[in-house]
Order: C-alpha cells, then structure tokens, then sequence
C-alpha cells in the first residue's frame, strides 16, 4: 500500500502537467485565432502530447486512484461510474480534435477555435475531479493552497 496521500498527490501532480499541456495548446491555438494559420502543425504537435497525456492518466486513475479511494470509503460505486465515464468523454473529445487537426477539414480558425474552448471545458472538468474526489477532506488542507 502506499504512503498516505501519494495516489491523491500523484493526481493532482498528472493535473497540474496536464494543464500545462493545456496551456501550451491554447497559447498556439490562440494564436492561430487570431490569423497565425501557419502554426496549425504546432498546434497538432501540441494537441497530440495532451491528448497522450490525458489517455495515459485517465487510464491510470481507472486503475489506480478510484479503486484506491472507494477502498478507502471516499467514492461510491455511482460517482465512481460517473468518473469513468467522464475519462472516456474527455478521450473521445480530445481525440476528435486532434482528427480534425490532422484531417483539416475545416478552416485553421474554427479548429483553433474549438482547441480553445476543448482547453476551457478540459480545466473545468480537471477542478470538478478535485472538488469532487481530492477535496480537504483527503489532503487535510483546503484546495486553494495547492492552486499556488
Ligand atoms: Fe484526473
Ligand atoms: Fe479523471
């Protein structure tokens, strides 16, 4: 068994490399909003290695963080499903995304565009996660001291 708190830490550790992928995406999809069309093979670069990312850590958190917390009594078998299916939505959006990169089917700008609000809903659903299952409770501190 691991130390306390180290699968809740390497959470919030895989988020917090997750949204700096994220940043990054959006840093060149904001670009490209804004004309940069030739950047569109950076941005596919980038919307790759967060769509990997991603897949790596869903995948792990099925594994490992929510058996770990409902052995713990922290998740129950609904919010438990929820998440899963939360994983799988985020993966099938995210990789759609990139498809339309890599196909460019529609202009530079509107997939830009949907990098960009994929990002916004991404951090969401990240801040959602920990509400919901990396709360206080488990840290013993509140949320905004780790957000530093
Ligand atoms: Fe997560
Ligand atoms: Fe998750």
């Amino acid at each position: 068994m691991p130390r306390d708190g180290a699968i809740e830490s390497q959470a919030v550790a895989d988020h917090l490399a997750i949204l700096g992928l994220a940043k990054r995406v959006e840093k060149v999809a904001g670009e490209i909003a804004r004309g940069e069309k030739r950047l569109l093979g950076a941005l596919r670069t980038e919307a790759e290695a967060l769509r990997d990312a991603l897949k790596e850590h869903n995948a792990w958190e099925n594994r490992t963080l929510l058996p770990h917390l409902r052995a713990q009594g922290m998740l129950g078998t609904r919010r438990a499903a929820y998440l899963e299916q939360d994983h799988l939505t985020q993966i099938e959006i995210v990789s759609r995304a990139v498809d339309g990169l890599e196909t460019q089917s529609v202009p530079a700008e509107t997939l830009a565009r949907e990098m960009l609000e994929l990002v916004s809903q991404l951090r969401e659903d990240l801040a959602d996660e920990e509400e919901m299952v990396l709360d206080e409770k488990i840290w013993g501190r509140p949320r905004s001291e780790d957000e530093e």
